[in-house]
């Protein structure tokens, strides 16, 4: 829980709980997630790291997106009269999210799996650069409070993480640690 006040942080706005600096922090993570899932899919016998490793890409990407579309997304597409940037996010959530709902119904070894991770990472790449290099910049300009928006996304974030965290525990009877071996025996491609 983030319990430093930063409301009356007046340094720009960039700080821990700013909406834009916790936004590209999710960015970095997911993006070091799929270079973990790279490195995994040139190696044998390892569709339990791939599965858990596609399960927190999905948790993770299924929290980003939905504070953005909460909160975040509304809050700027007020501020900078760009619907079109606008709307183009939210065709791409909406793709993004499909290969998420997808994946999350498949495991290692099943047909295109590797491959809808690999296009997943495709489009937050460009997810991100899109993010990065235009609508926030834009955000900025447009003086979108950024710090109240973060003190909103890190509440919502951890409040859907508790959810989907007791989510995965009555939907599932792997135990916390790792996920037993599905079909280790079947290979891959
Ligand atoms: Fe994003």
């Amino acid at each position: 829980m983030a319990t430093t006040s930063t409301k009356s942080a007046n340094s720009g706005g960039r700080n821990e709980t700013d909406a834009i600096a916790v936004l590209t922090a999710d960015h970095r993570t997911v993006k070091s997630l799929f270079k973990q899932f790279e490195t995994l899919t040139k190696q044998d016998d390892v569709d339990d790291e791939k599965a858990e490793l596609v399960r927190q890409i999905c948790s993770e990407l299924t929290i980003h997106a939905t504070v953005e579309e909460e909160l975040f997304y509304p809050a700027v597409r007020e501020a900078i009269d760009d619907d079109d940037l606008m709307d183009e996010a939210d065709i791409e959530h909406a793709s993004a999210k499909d290969l998420i709902a997808q994946l999350e119904e498949l495991e290692p070894g099943d047909d295109h799996y590797d491959a809808r991770v690999t296009v997943l990472g495709e489009y937050i790449d460009h997810h991100v650069k899109e993010e990065e290099g235009e609508m926030f910049v834009k955000a900025r300009k447009a003086d979108v409070n950024t710090v109240e928006l973060g003190e909103q996304i890190v509440e919502r974030k951890e409040a859907l993480t508790a959810e989907l965290g007791a989510e995965d525990d009555s939907a599932s009877v792997a135990p916390p640690t790792k996920p037993q071996a599905k079909k280790s025996g079947e290979k891959r491609k």
